[in-house]
């Protein structure tokens, strides 16, 4: 697995991780220079760990729904090119903004990604759509962010199997999801995210042509 430019492994003290290069935010361990990307607060932290082919080379134009307070998004700015973060719940987006402070190309949107058309006037054709919302209805709010994506973009998507259902197996509700999105999406690959995150399916897929 090739990690994008601006991602690289560093140790710290004494494990080695991915890290990238800017203002810490969410206490994790740094060398002075780079930053820890904890790949257990980060699911695509934890997809580039488990070496997934994001295809992600660095530079890309990013909208990432559900930045929350900032933890992978900042990572994603520091390695990406302009980065739109949206977050519908206003508390996060606070510390969400200190994390962009340092960050020129991270712009936080206080939006709700079921609504793409309340930010549609902002957000350029993107080459990544990142999706951590952990909400119900996960394979919709991808297809409903589609419209962002160039032809050859990539979504990452991280799917939390007990916002669809708490009582049904996690395999089932994968399995629904996967079918979902399968009519938007070709799904390259999918993988578990464990033991990083419990009944979590990281998701590597590009649009189809509609
Ligand atoms: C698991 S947390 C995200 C963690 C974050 N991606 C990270 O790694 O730093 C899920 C976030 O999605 C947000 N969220 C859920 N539904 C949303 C929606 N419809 N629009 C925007 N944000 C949403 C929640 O408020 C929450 O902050």
């Amino acid at each position: 697995m090739t990690l994008p430019t601006g991602v690289e492994r560093h140790e710290f003290g004494g494990e080695t991780s991915i890290a990238t290069q800017g203002e810490p935010v969410y206490g994790e361990r740094t060398d002075g220079d780079w930053r820890r990307w904890d790949p257990h607060r980060s699911k695509l932290g934890a997809m580039l760990e488990q070496g997934m082919e994001t295809g992600l080379e660095g530079d890309e134009t990013v909208l990432y729904l559900g930045a929350a307070a900032g933890t992978t998004v900042s990572h994603v700015a520091d390695f990406g090119g302009p980065t739109y973060a949206v977050e519908f719940a206003p508390r996060p987006v606070r510390e969400l903004l200190d994390a962009a402070e340092s960050r020129r190309n991270l712009f936080p949107l206080l939006k709700d990604a079921r609504k793409p058309e309340s930010y549609a006037h902002v957000v350029e054709p993107v080459d990544v759509v990142v999706q951590d919302v952990a909400t119900r209805g996960q394979a919709r709010v991808a297809t409903l962010n589609k419209q962002f994506l160039t032809d050859d973009g990539r979504l990452l998507a991280a799917i939390k199997a007990r916002s669809e259902d708490v009582t049904a197996d996690p395999a089932d509700v994968f399995d629904s999801v996967r079918a979902e999105l399968g009519s938007e999406y070709e799904l390259l690959e999918t993988a578990r995210l464990d033991p990083y995150h419990e009944d979590h399916l990281g998701v590597v897929a590009r649009p189809r042509e509609d």
